[in-house]
C-alpha cells in the first residue's frame, strides 16, 4: 500500500504534535515558528481586521475622537463617524481664525470643542471666544488670556510620553506648547489593552491585557489622578453649583455601588460602545441586560409603575440627573453630564446640603458617601416656585421632601447578589 505524500506529511505532523504535547505539562503546545515582531503599537485599524464588531462599536464612541488632527484648511468633522451627532458642530472655527491656524481640535464628540494652535498651545485669546458648546450651539470663553500648554495627553491620547523638559524638539512635531509625544490622539484599543503588535502577529500565543476594574476607567474618569492623588480618594470637585465633569469614578467611589455586590463601570457599560450616542450607534453603551432592576429586585423597584410616583419617570431620571457640568447648563438644576452618585438626600435645604460650605466639593457624610439633593433629582421635570426647572408642575422643596419620603413602597432594599 502506497501512502500519498500529503497523507505522509499529515501523519508526521500529528506525530510531532503528540510528541510535543507529551513533553509539556498541562499547557497546550504553542508552536511559534517565526520570530515575533518587537512589542509596539499596531494601531486600531489592525485590531479591527479581526475584531470587526468591537472596532465598529468603538469607532462610533467618543474615545477615539479626543484629539483630532486638522489637515489643510478644512474642519476635521469628516473624521467623526456619526453625521447626526454633528448637525450642531461649529460651521467655522472661532471668529478671526481659519482651520489652518490650528493643528488639532480637542473633543467635539459629546460636549464641546477647543482648538490647539500650530505652536501647540491651546487657543486662549484675551478677547474673543474659543470653545464651541454643542448643546447651546454657541461659543464660550475658556481661560481667556492665559497661556495654556497642552498637557492633557495622559487621558486624551494613546502612547503619551511627557516631554516637559523645556526642549521643544522633544515635543510632538516640535510644537513648543505641546508637552509630549504620542502614538495617536484619542483613547485607542491599545490604551486599554496594551501594545498589540505581537498579539496581532499570533493571537493565540500572545495575550492582551483585559482589566475590567472600575479603578482602570477611574484613571481618566477622575479629577484626582491628574493631581497625583489616588482616584476616588480625592474630593468630588464642584464649581458654579454643579459637580465638575470627568469625575464618574470619584462619584461611584463615594456611592453605595462601591460595595461588594454593587455594580462597577463595566457591569452597566460596554466599554467599547457609546453612551452619548447610544440610540444611533452600534452596541449598547448602557447595558440592557444588567439594569437597575436586575439587582434592586424588590417589587417596589423592579417595576417602575409600582413606585407610587409613576408618571413615566425612570430610575435614571431621578437617580442620575445631570447634576454635573462639562460645557453648558440650561438652568441651575440641569447641567450636561449624568451624575453617578445615585443616593438621594431628601433634605428640604436642597443643594445647600449637597455641597460643602464654599461650594468647591460634594459634601460627604460620616461614611464618606455623597448624595444628590431633591432639586437636582426632581426639577428636571418639576418647577421650583420661581418657575425654574422642567415642564411639569410647580413644587416647593417641602412638597418634594414630603413626597420623597414615600416615593418607593419597598420594605427592604432587597438587593440580589451580583
Ligand atoms: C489576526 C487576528 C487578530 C488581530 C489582528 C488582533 N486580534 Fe485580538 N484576538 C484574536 C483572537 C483569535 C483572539 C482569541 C485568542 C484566544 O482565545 O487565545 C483574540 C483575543 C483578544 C482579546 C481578549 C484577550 C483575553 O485574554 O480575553 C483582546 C482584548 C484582544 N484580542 C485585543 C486585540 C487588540 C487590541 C488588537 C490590536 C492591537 C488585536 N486584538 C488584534 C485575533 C486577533
Ligand atoms: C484625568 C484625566 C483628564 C485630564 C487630565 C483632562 N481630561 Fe478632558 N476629559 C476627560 C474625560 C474622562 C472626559 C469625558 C467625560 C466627562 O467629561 O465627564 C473629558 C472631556 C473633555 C472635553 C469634552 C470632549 C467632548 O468631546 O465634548 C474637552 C474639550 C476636554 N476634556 C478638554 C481637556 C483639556 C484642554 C485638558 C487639559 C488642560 C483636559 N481635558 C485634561 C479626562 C481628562
Ligand atoms: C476604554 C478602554 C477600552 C478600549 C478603548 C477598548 N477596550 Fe476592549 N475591553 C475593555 C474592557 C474593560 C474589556 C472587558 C469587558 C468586560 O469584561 O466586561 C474589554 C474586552 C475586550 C475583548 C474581549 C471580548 C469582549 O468583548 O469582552 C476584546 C476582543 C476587546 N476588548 C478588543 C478591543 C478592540 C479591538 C478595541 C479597539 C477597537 C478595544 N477593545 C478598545 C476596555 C477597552
Ligand atoms: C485614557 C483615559 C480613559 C480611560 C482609561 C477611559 N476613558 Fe472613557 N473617556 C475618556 C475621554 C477623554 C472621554 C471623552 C471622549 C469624547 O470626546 O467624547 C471619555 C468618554 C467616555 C464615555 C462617553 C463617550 C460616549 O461615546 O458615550 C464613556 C461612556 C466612557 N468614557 C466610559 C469609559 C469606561 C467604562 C472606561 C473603562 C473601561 C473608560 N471610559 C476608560 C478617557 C478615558
Ligand atoms: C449589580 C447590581 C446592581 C445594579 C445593576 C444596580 N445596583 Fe444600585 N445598589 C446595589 C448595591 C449592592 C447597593 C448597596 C446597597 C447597600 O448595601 O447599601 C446599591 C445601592 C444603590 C442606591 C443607594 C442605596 C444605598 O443604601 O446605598 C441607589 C439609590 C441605587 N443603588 C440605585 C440604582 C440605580 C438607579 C441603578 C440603575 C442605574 C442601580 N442601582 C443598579 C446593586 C446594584
Ligand atoms: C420619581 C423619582 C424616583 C424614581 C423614578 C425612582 N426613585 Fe428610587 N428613590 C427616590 C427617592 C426620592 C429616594 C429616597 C427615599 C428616601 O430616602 O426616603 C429613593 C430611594 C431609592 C433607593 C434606596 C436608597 C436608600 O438609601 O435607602 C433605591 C435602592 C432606589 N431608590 C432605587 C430605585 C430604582 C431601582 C428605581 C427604578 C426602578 C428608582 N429608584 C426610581 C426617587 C425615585
Ligand atoms: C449602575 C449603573 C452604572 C454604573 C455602575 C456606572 N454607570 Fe456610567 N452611566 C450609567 C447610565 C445609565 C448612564 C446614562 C445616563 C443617562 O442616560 O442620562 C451613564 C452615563 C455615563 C457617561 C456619560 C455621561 C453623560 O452625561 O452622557 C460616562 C462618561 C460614564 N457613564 C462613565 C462611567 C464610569 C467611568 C463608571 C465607573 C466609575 C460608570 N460610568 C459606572 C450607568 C452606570
Ligand atoms: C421624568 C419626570 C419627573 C421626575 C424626574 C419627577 N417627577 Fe414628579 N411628576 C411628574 C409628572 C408628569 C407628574 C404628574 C403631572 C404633574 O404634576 O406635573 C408628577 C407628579 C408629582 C407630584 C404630584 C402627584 C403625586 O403623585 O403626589 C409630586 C408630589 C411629585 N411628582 C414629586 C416628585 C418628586 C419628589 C420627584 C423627585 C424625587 C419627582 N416628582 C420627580 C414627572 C416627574
Amino acid at each position: 500500500m502506497k501512502l500519498s505524500k500529503a497523507l505522509l506529511m499529515l501523519l508526521l505532523l500529528l506525530g510531532a504534535v503528540i510528541l510535543m504535547s507529551g513533553c509539556s505539562d498541562d499547557d497546550d503546545p504553542v508552536v511559534v515558528d517565526e520570530d515575533p515582531p518587537a512589542l509596539a503599537f499596531a494601531g486600531s485599524d489592525v485590531c479591527g481586521t479581526c475584531h470587526a464588531d468591537t472596532h465598529d462599536q468603538w469607532f462610533h464612541s467618543g474615545h477615539p475622537y479626543k484629539l483630532t488632527k486638522i489637515e489643510g484648511n478644512t474642519a476635521p468633522t469628516a473624521d467623526f463617524p456619526d453625521p447626526s451627532a454633528f448637525a450642531n458642530a461649529p460651521a467655522s472655527p472661532p471668529a478671526g481664525t481659519q482651520w489652518s491656524d490650528f493643528s488639532y481640535t480637542i473633543g467635539g464628540f459629546g460636549w464641546k470643542m477647543r482648538w490647539i494652535q500650530n505652536d501647540g498651545y491651546i487657543y486662549t485669546p484675551a478677547t474673543g471666544e474659543n470653545q464651541w458648546n454643542f448643546e447651546s450651539e454657541s461659543f464660550a470663553n475658556y481661560h481667556a488670556g492665559e497661556t495654556k500648554p497642552y498637557n492633557c495627553g495622559s487621558c486624551h491620547t494613546t502612547g503619551w510620553v511627557d516631554s516637559d523638559d523645556g526642549n521643544a524638539a522633544n515635543n510632538e512635531d516640535g510644537m513648543e506648547g505641546f508637552l509630549g509625544t504620542m502614538f495617536a490622539g484619542g483613547v485607542h484599543c491599545e490604551k486599554c489593552h496594551g501594545m498589540g503588535s505581537q498579539h496581532a502577529f499570533k493571537p493565540t500565543a500572545y495575550d492582551m491585557t483585559v482589566d475590567n476594574s472600575s479603578y482602570f476607567c477611574g484613571k481618566c474618569h477622575t479629577r484626582g489622578g491628574d493631581n497625583g492623588i489616588t482616584p476616588g480618594e480625592a474630593v468630588i470637585e464642584a464649581s458654579g453649583g454643579f459637580i465638575k465633569h470627568h469625575e464618574q469614578y470619584d462619584e461611584w467611589y463615594h456611592s453605595g455601588h462601591n460595595s461588594e455586590h454593587g455594580p462597577g463601570c463595566n457591569d452597566c457599560h460596554n466599554p467599547h460602545a457609546s453612551v452619548v450616542f447610544d440610540a444611533s450607534t452600534p452596541g449598547e453603551g448602557v447595558s440592557t441586560t444588567v439594569t437597575c432592576a436586575s439587582c434592586h429586585v424588590d417589587g417596589a423597584f423592579a417595576n417602575i409603575a409600582s413606585t407610587t410616583h409613576g408618571h413615566g419617570a425612570t430610575c435614571v431620571d431621578c437617580h442620575m440627573p445631570q447634576a454635573s457640568k462639562s460645557a453648558y447648563a440650561s438652568n441651575i438644576y440641569n447641567g450636561d453630564v449624568s451624575t453617578h452618585l445615585w443616593t438621594i438626600n431628601t433634605s428640604v435645604n436642597g443643594m445647600a446640603d449637597m455641597f460643602n460650605g464654599d461650594g468647591t466639593a460634594v459634601a460627604l457624610d460620616g461614611s464618606s458617601m455623597g448624595a444628590i439633593t431633591l432639586d437636582f433629582a426632581c426639577y428636571g421635570c418639576h418647577k421650583d416656585p420661581d418657575g425654574v426647572g422642567g415642564t411639569g408642575s410647580t413644587k416647593t422643596l417641602e412638597e418634594l421632601a414630603a413626597r420623597a419620603a414615600t416615593i418607593h413602597t419597598y420594605t427592604t432594599k432587597n438587593i440580589a447578589l451580583k
